[in-house]
């Protein structure tokens, strides 16, 4: 196992009606940014539910965080936040509107440019305090330190982390999920089941615990993810799923394991250049990166065959195989075909994402720093 430190500062709040709980955890009189998206929480109730639970606290409300949250959008929140000197920040919506309001938490005290936090330059040393009510399980921003923030003005979308970016809490009400559209379900189990992937699928570590966490999470998925589809207001696996979200990205499953994240990269491009969901372009990218990397993967892609998927009949080489096609498949039943050209796209952006990803100096990506550019434009010709 390799050496590793792990503290995780959140306060989970999970079940259901437990929006209340808002009124314990803001503090009394805070004035309070209570950061949003598209609206999606007035409908579900989710909205009202919030504002009950605040009686007695300032809400200064900033609403239009879209997905893939702008920096541009995220600074009026910013003026808006410094304008009525809020105190506390609270996200109510899906992965976009947490890391927004991580965002903006960290920039309203930041000195200085506050793009110099998403870029890595500046180190902010301090944040308002961030709650959360999620209503997408997928991301786990609800429970880590990263932020993923896009700028119109340049294309980029990075991704970056910070100690002060923690929610103090977050608020699970797996009931807040029964509205989402079924693409957002299906993103949402394949950004889980491929964050799991990122921190198992890579070498063996003699970390025999964090591969059964692992293996627990994404079987857990493949058998609660399609029941959310088919059943949208059946409580169990809308709760079941929201913990394995969770917990595939709050730092437990990562702990002293090699970790790979190549196909978070090549898909942050693919959302960059044509604005693909998040979880779609996951979609497409993990297959084909595992089958590029199957001879350094080989032995976990043996134990994910076995232990994930029941393959223990068979080569070797038809195992891994079969392993990989599943996956696809289960991502395609899930709704997030893995290919590009069932989102409109082609061969083109092979290169430009290799050339994108080297220009920033990123390359060469995976556990073992392998992914050159060489690869990333052969995992995104096989993508087709
Ligand atoms: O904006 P509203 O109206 O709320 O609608 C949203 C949005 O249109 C809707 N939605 C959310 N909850 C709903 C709902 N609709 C009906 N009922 C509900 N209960 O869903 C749409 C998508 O929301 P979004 O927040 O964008 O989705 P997700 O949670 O998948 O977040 C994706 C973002 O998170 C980043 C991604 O790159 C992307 O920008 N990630 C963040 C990570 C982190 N912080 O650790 C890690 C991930 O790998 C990922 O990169
Ligand atoms: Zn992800």
């Amino acid at each position: 196992m390799l050496n590793f430190a792990f503290h995780n500062p959140v306060k989970l709040i999970f079940g259901k009606g437990q929006i209340a709980a808002l009124g314990r955890e803001v503090p009394e009189g805070a004035r309070v940014l209570l950061a949003f998206g598209g609206g999606s929480i007035y409908k579900n109730g989710v909205h009202a539910q919030v504002v009950a639970a605040l009686k007695g606290r300032t809400l200064v409300e900033f609403g239009g965080i879209e997905p893939n949250p702008k920096f541009e959008t995220l600074m009026d929140a910013v003026d808006l936040g410094r304008r009525e000197e809020v105190d506390f920040v609270l996200a109510v919506g899906g992965g976009s509107v947490l890391d927004g309001s991580k965002f903006v938490a960290l920039a309203i005290p930041y000195e200085g440019d506050p793009w110099a936090i998403v870029a890595r330059r500046g180190r902010p040393r301090t944040a308002l305090p961030l709650g959360c009510v999620l209503t997408l399980p997928a991301t786990g921003s609800e429970m880590n330190p990263f932020a993923v923030i896009s700028r119109s003005s340049t294309g980029e979308k990075l991704a970056f982390s910070s100690e002060q970016a923690y929610p103090r809490f977050s608020v699970l009400d797996p009931e807040t999920t029964f509205s989402l559209p079924p693409r957002q379900i299906a993103n949402g189990v394949v950004d889980a089941f491929v964050h799991t992937i990122e921190q198992y699928l890579t070498y063996p570590a003699d970390a025999p615990l964090q591969d059964r966490f692992a293996e627990g999470i994404l079987r857990t998925l493949l058998e609660e993810g399609p029941k959310t589809l088919a059943e949208p207001r059946d409580y169990a696996p809308r709760a079941n799923v929201m913990w394995c979200a969770t917990l595939a990205l709050n730092g437990l499953i990562g702990c002293g394991v090699p970790q790979d994240w190549a196909t978070h990269a090549l898909g942050h491009e693919l959302t960059a250049l044509r604005g693909l969901d998040h979880a779609q372009t996951l979609a497409v990218v993990l297959p084909h990166l595992l089958r590029e990397q199957r001879a350094s993967k080989a032995a976990k892609l043996l134990q994910f065959a076995d232990r994930v998927w029941d393959l223990r009949i068979g080569t070797e080489a038809d195992r891994i195989e079969d392993a990989i096609r599943l996956t696809g498949e289960f991502f395609d039943r899930m709704g997030n075909p893995p290919r590009l050209s069932a989102y409109g796209l082609g061969p083109e952006l092979a290169q430009e994402v290799a050339d994108r990803l080297a220009l920033r100096g990123v390359l060469p990506l995976g556990e073992r720093g392998d992914v050159d550019a060489e690869k990333v434009v052969q995992i995104l010709t096989a993508a087709q």
